[in-house]
């Protein structure tokens, strides 16, 4: 009798596993219980191959479990046109994951964000972005002023020896965030504090990315056992050292705001005005100080990272292919011909830099997995009906290495991005900042960092591999957005 309970039970469980949960989604690999694909993904750290490999065994639409959660993956880019750009209102909305919600106080922020509260923000945010931007054009004035005090920097470095560039790009970078948000740049007196946050978010991005942070983000009550609850304590320590540092910046901003005018200098004196104009409505009509404290957590988060890290794959990259660099030099030398400041003025006038920062962003792919939407309504997506409320994510990595759009992915050829006049081509199918209505919302200012930083770096300085480390690889460091391993530059001055 027993046995027939057991082998009932067991057949049970797989029917659930194997068949019945999996019977409304697009084809995929066999999830695990608890587990769903995640060991897959292990497999193949940091993804770029593991997505290649689902596409080839299920095709271009298949669906791949993060742990219980069933996420239906488009890998082509026809596909994705078709869907998330040309019917963008159908896929704004976000996964919900127990982990962030509990940290967060709900879907709050901008990343996690739905419904009214993601327009009202998303809105909101650009706003104020566009307010630097314009007029005065404060935004360029700042990427230029971290620009100069970064060469200031090497220059004074380099005469001790090889330098790693990897902290003053991440500080110079920061900073520029930084100074939106709170008003105020990263120097020897607060460089403490800048650790304190990269440190704390580089620790959040490796493990958000990583299969035991994706178990514990979706299932929060194994904190009450032995292993994950360290690795709990670690995400909620690095959570909280994020919070408390927005959170004291908040409070000094508190102190001496002027409510009387309506201008503003930097994003938490705007947020803290618009609070006010809500003072009489429920939670300040989304503008509570909980968040704020997460906008300043998603903008603080997605600014630095991934813009940083970029630049360090750039010096990387260029400096790894003779040809490129000498072209590159070449074209500087040529265009601008002296050591003073490279604008955005400057930017129509050099095509091959342009090429090259397209293919730095495309062969660094630098989130291999990609940000997963909520679809809205029932739709056909490749011959398979997806009910509302699945979770979806563009794969944008996938096209990025596309080998029918990208021949021979993995080769690194600013050519690409040129065409016969030797002026730069538009590729529709080059999305690094993803598609569709929540495409990246720094699109426009991590651009602006990327030339005005790459350019003057590479017209400033004569730089090479220290002979002392020898030759770098293009290893990558797994994280949410990929890093490169550390190298040292012998630099001299170009002028
Ligand atoms: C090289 C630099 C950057 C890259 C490659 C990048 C890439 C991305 C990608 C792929 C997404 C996901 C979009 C999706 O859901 O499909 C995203 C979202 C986002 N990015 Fe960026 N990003 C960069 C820089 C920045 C900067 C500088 C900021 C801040 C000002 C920023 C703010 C955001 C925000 C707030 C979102 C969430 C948007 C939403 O959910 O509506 N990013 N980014």
């Amino acid at each position: 009798m027993l046995l027939i309970i057991i082998v009932g039970l067991l057949t049970a469980f797989l029917f659930k596993h194997l068949y019945w949960k999996r019977r409304n989604f697009p084809p995929g690999p066999t999830p695990l219980p608890f587990l769903g694909n995640l060991t897959v993904l292990k497999n193949y750290e940091p993804g770029y191959e593991c997505w290649k490999k689902l596409k080839e065994d299920y095709g271009p639409v298949y669906t791949f479990w993060l742990a219980s959660l069933p996420s239906v993956v488009i890998a082509d880019y026809e596909i994705i046109k078709q869907t998330i750009i040309k019917d963008g209102g159908n896929y704004v909305g976000r996964p919900y994951f127990p982990i962030s919600g509990k940290m967060r106080g709900g879907q709050l922020g901008l990343i996690e964000a739905v419904d009214d509260r993601w327009v009202q923000h998303r809105r909101f945010s650009l706003q104020v972005l566009r307010d630097f931007g314009l007029g005065k054009n404060l935004m360029e004035e700042k990427v230029i002023i971290e620009s100069q005090n970064l060469i200031e920097l090497l220059k004074k470095q380099m005469e001790s020896g090889p330098v790693d560039i990897q902290n003053n790009v991440d500080s110079a970078v920061g900073s520029i965030i930084n100074n939106i948000l709170f008003g105020y740049r990263f120097d020897e007196s607060n460089m403490e504090q800048f650790l304190t946050m990269k440190v704390g978010l580089a620790r959040h991005f490796e493990l958000a990315a990583h299969p035991i942070g994706m178990i514990i983000g979706m299932y929060p009550f194994l904190e009450n056992f032995p292993y994950f609850k360290d690795q709990f304590k670690i995400v909620v320590n690095n959570w909280n050292t994020l919070y408390d540092l927005f959170g004291k910046q908040i409070e000094e901003h508190e102190k001496i705001i002027d409510y009387d005018t309506a201008e503003y200098s930097d994003y938490v004196e705007a947020f803290l005005k618009e609070k006010k104009k809500h003072e009489d409505e429920p939670d300040f009509g989304g503008f509570e100080i909980m968040q704020l404290k997460n906008m300043c957590f998603d903008l603080w988060v997605a600014g630095m990272e991934t813009t940083a890290n970029t630049l360090y794959w750039s010096v990387l990259y260029v400096l790894l292919d003779e040809e490129v660099h000498r072209k590159v030099k070449k074209e500087l030398r040529d265009v601008i011909g002296s050591d003073r400041v490279i604008t955005s003025t400057d930017k129509s006038s050099l095509n091959y830099v342009n090429a090259t920062l397209n293919e730095i962003q495309r062969l660094a792919n630098l989130l291999p997995q990609n940000l997963s939407r909520v679809v809205g309504k029932d739709t056909v997506i490749g011959g398979h009906l997806i009910k509302a409320g699945t979770i979806l994510t563009p794969q944008i990595s996938a096209v990025l290495y596309d080998d029918k759009i990208f021949p021979d992915p993995y080769r690194f050829d600013p050519t690409r991005f040129l065409d016969e006049n030797g002026n730069v081509k538009k590729i529709e199918e080059f999305i690094p900042f993803s598609v569709g209505k929540r495409q990246c919302l720094g699109e426009g200012l991590a651009k602006l960092e990327l030339f005005i930083f790459f350019a003057n770096f590479f017209n400033q300085f004569d730089a090479e591999f220290d002979p002392a480390g020898g030759i770098p690889t293009t290893k990558k460091r797994f994280g949410v957005t990929m890093k490169a391993e550390n190298y040292k530059l012998v630099l001299k001055n170009s002028y």
